[in-house]
């Protein structure tokens, strides 16, 4: 039984979509795990699957990442989403996503990957941590955590995170 890494593809859009309803359904209605979904629109898959990765195991997904090289800033990558089947977290499988982004941001000659979460989301600050991410300085802390207020909109605060590779 070995977990396989590969490059994303647009085929893999529904599963993705069918992983993020079933992976927060813990967390999540129905319905807000379904709308969480939207965050990863087709688009991602059709334009940046060669820069996101998915890991498997005989055919059944066990993580994905969503991430693409800036357009804006040469120097940088940013990872927009990633979910690991709740199953399977603290296995190493994030860590085999981020270890294969990564390789592949400074094979194309970029030294700096970016992401956000939300201040609320503390397994994920504890889990940027310890792949090696700064938090960026923002307005506030909460907890200790820098947080930067309305980032995205009013009331959507977010922790940001910088690595330099
Ligand atoms: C965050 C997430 C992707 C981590 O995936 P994972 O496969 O469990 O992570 P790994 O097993 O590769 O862990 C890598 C390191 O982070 C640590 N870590 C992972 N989750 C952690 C948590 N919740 N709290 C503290 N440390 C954590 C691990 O202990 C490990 O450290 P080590 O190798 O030094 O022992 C997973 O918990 C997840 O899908 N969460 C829900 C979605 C989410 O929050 N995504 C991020 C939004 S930006």
């Amino acid at each position: 039984m070995v977990d396989l890494i590969r490059q994303a593809e647009e085929g893999d859009h529904a599963r993705i979509v069918d992983s993020i309803g079933t992976w927060w359904s813990d967390s999540r209605s129905p319905a807000a795990a379904r709308e969480l979904a939207l965050l990863v629109p087709r688009l991602f898959l059709q334009h940046f699957g060669s820069t996101s990765f998915v890991v498997e195991r005989d055919s059944r997904f066990l993580g994905f990442l969503v991430g693409f090289l800036s357009y804006d800033r040469p120097d940088d990558a940013y990872i927009h989403f990633v979910g690991v089947d709740p199953a399977q977290r603290r296995g190493g499988v994030a860590r085999r996503l981020y270890k294969a982004f990564f390789d592949m941001v400074r094979q194309e000659g970029r030294s700096r990957v970016e992401c956000i979460t939300s201040p609320a989301n503390t397994g994920s600050i504890a889990f940027h941590r310890r792949m090696g991410f700064e938090l960026v300085p923002g307005d506030k802390e909460i907890d200790g955590v820098p947080v930067h207020s309305d980032y995205d909109a009013q009331g959507h605060d977010r922790v940001c995170f910088v690595r330099e590779l």
